[in-house]
């Protein structure tokens, strides 16, 4: 196997050889074995009931034993994969919520709550009035009426207001505004059971309505309480790729999604005796280094390095120099379990929702949460007289991440001025084209990390401000497209406001569920006024050109159901049905004003937004 056949990243590379050398499986070895069933990936495979499964063809005759057709079959898939990712990320916040609550209660030691203005603010967006009241009070009161918002039967969830005017109507008209996070999954998955709604229409809607549950709800609940007990990030500067990992110190990896052990783990780290145990087995101290969004967290609030994005999990623990990998919930591979044991590593799932076979389970318990995160350390500790071969690539990139909405205000308005105004002025005098937000996972089926780089430099080059989250901001970081030095890659008015404020022309705006703050962006150049009056109308586009998740599939329908256009790669999950397609790729728009595009070639999809971009300007008389 050409390890260069599956990346350009160095690291990597290496470490797929090294894997491929010693007889260790990756998932880069795996995809090879495994051919994608084209009725399962164009989402006409049905296995909903025990009459099938059935595997329909798309030809307007065939169907499934209940009679269902592609277009009903694939929207079913399409909308359950919404419902799946919306239940990740909001199960998520669920769990964030219950911890501010012990926290605000003083039942979760080590946790405080660190952001009091975020406090007021989401306080006051939920409805309750924060004066007079202590912190701690506060942030109960919060806890409490967002954990009766996923339980919520009637009305609205809070956040919803908190989109322009115009949307909010657009989904009034539509009856598509989430009346509880948890009851709009359970409806979609009640739904899509055999036998209910089958009308791919009225199936999408709904679909649109679990998203937004999602994008409005579940992930802008983990983003806003997750500053509330961390802090709301500001830009600050570190390292990425697998050359942070440190061959003289006790190196742990934190992976998955949650940052509240993680955040214990940073603590327990700098505990004295605890680095006393480490030099006492010969190691100069303790590294922490993150992977997936666990580290984008991290990284964005304390600038923990990165040693890589979720195609990097088994090839870390393969360097022979992790002595322990701490994982909770989603993106975790389950062949983590089979490299580990191949190496020194102890392996820990921490949540109680995830277990692997044959894996250390240390419960995260929020009560006792910092005992649980310095036993962990103790034993990365013994373990790391148990080092045999170790070889860590040498890359490593600087990266520069930390853009919360807000301080994209301040970076670009100034201290004095905070503000959305210069951002939209450069948009309508065409210093800047418009906005691409480059989100999402890498998948081994497309080259890893490269679609997300030359979509970005094309963008760039084309004056296309962008913002990234999750996995592709990762890779974007590894090839130094974060850092002040990229905007040389820039055009020339993307490069000047760039220079002037001394930004990367990429802005690392966090996680998966901080898509939320892009949300809340777009929601912003809309209020400073200048650029149309609702989402939809603003240059703005969305994409996920590595994308694998379910998680990707209703991050991307809250982007469409809240007006920006969204481009995927990889292969599409509607494709199957032609009738479907029809309606994902063109015709939500006259729901919604927005819709989504399938580009698996990332030139092809850079083309796509920046015609996209350039239509939304000329829409608004700005096309210069
Ligand atoms: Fe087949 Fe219909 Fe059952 Fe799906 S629900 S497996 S299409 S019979
Ligand atoms: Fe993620």
């Amino acid at each position: 196997m050409k390890a260069e056949a599956f990346t350009s990243c160095k690291a990597t590379q290496a470490m797929i050889e090294k894997t491929t050398r010693e007889g260790v499986t990756t998932v880069f070895h795996r995809v090879q074995e495994k051919k994608t069933c084209p009725f399962g990936s164009g989402g006409t495979c049905c296995r909903l009931c025990y009459m099938g499964p059935c595997r329909v063809k798309d030809d307007g005759q065939d169907a499934g034993v209940c009679g269902a057709t592609a277009e009903t079959i694939a929207a079913r898939n399409f909308c359950r994969m919404i419902a799946a990712g919306a239940a990740a990320h909001s199960d998520h916040a669920r769990e964030v919520a219950l911890v501010l609550l012990a926290a605000a209660r003083g039942e979760a030691p080590g946790f405080e709550i660190k952001d009091e203005e975020k406090l007021w603010a989401v306080a006051q967006d939920l409805g309750i009035d924060p004066v007079g009241k202590n912190k701690n009070r506060l942030a109960e009161e919060v806890a409490l009426k967002v954990l009766a918002e996923f339980g919520q039967q009637e009305g609205e969830i809070s956040f919803i207001r908190r989109a322009p005017q115009k949307r909010q109507e657009v989904w009034q008209k539509l009856g598509i505004i989430p009346r509880g996070i948890d009851r709009e999954i359970v409806e979609m998955l009640h739904r899509t059971h055999m036998g209910v709604d089958q009308e791919y229409v009225h199936l999408l809607l709904h679909g649109m309505r679990t998203a937004l549950a999602d994008g409005w709800g579940g992930s802008m609940i983990a983003t806003e309480l997750q500053d509330i007990l961390f802090g709301t990030p500001v830009p600050i500067r570190a390292k990425v790729n697998l050359g942070v990992l440190k061959p003289d110190h006790v190196n742990i990896i934190v992976h998955g999604h949650e940052p509240l052990l993680p955040e214990l783990i940073l603590l327990a780290v700098k505990d004295e005796e605890l680095l006393a145990q480490a030099r006492a087995v010969g190691a100069k101290g303790i590294n922490v280094a993150g992977i997936c969004c666990t580290a984008n967290e991290i990284l964005m609030r304390k600038g923990v390095p990165v040693a890589g994005s979720v195609l990097q999990q088994e090839l870390a623990i393969a360097t022979g120099a992790v002595e322990a990998m701490v994982v909770d919930v989603q993106c975790i591979m389950q062949g983590l379990g089979q490299v580990a044991r191949c190496y020194h590593t102890e392996l820990f799932t921490t949540s109680s929702r995830a277990r692997l076979p044959g894996v250390t389970h240390l419960e995260f318990d929020h009560h006792r949460g910092l005992e649980v995160a310095k036993e962990i350390v103790r034993r990365a500790i013994a373990r790391f007289p148990q080092r045999r071969k170790v070889e860590i690539p040498a890359e490593e990139m600087d990266l520069i991440a930390g853009f919360s909405h807000e301080t994209i205000k301040y970076i670009l308005g100034g201290r004095f001025r905070a503000s959305y105004r210069p951002l939209n002025d450069n948009i309508i005098n065409g210093r800047i084209r418009g906005v691409a937000a480059v989100v999402g996972c890498s998948n081994p089926r497309v080259r890893f990390g490269d679609l997300h780089a030359t979509l970005v430099r094309e963008l760039i080059a084309n004056d296309v401000l962008v913002l990234v989250t999750g996995c592709a901001a990762i890779n974007c970081a590894k090839e130094g497209l974060l850092i002040p030095e990229a905007a040389e890659m820039a055009g020339s008015g993307l490069r000047e406001v760039c220079e002037a404020v001394g930004m990367p022309p990429v802005l690392h705006c966090g996680s998966c569920v901080d898509n939320s703050r892009l949300l809340m962006a777009a929601t912003e150049i809309v209020k400073e006024g200048g650029l149309g009056e609702d989402i939809s109308e603003v240059p703005l586009c969305g994409c996920a050109p590595e994308w694998m998740s379910e998680k990707a599939i209703a991050i991307g329908q809250y982007f469409v159901a809240s007006g920006v256009t969204v481009g995927f790669g990889v292969a599409f999950p509607t494709t199957g049905s032609a009738k479907l397609s029809e309606f994902v790729f063109g015709g939500m728009n006259e729901y919604v004003g927005a819709h989504w595009f399938h580009e698996p070639d990332p030139v092809a999809m850079a083309r796509t937004i920046i015609a996209h971009i350039d239509a939304k300007r000329k829409a608004l008389g700005i096309d210069v």
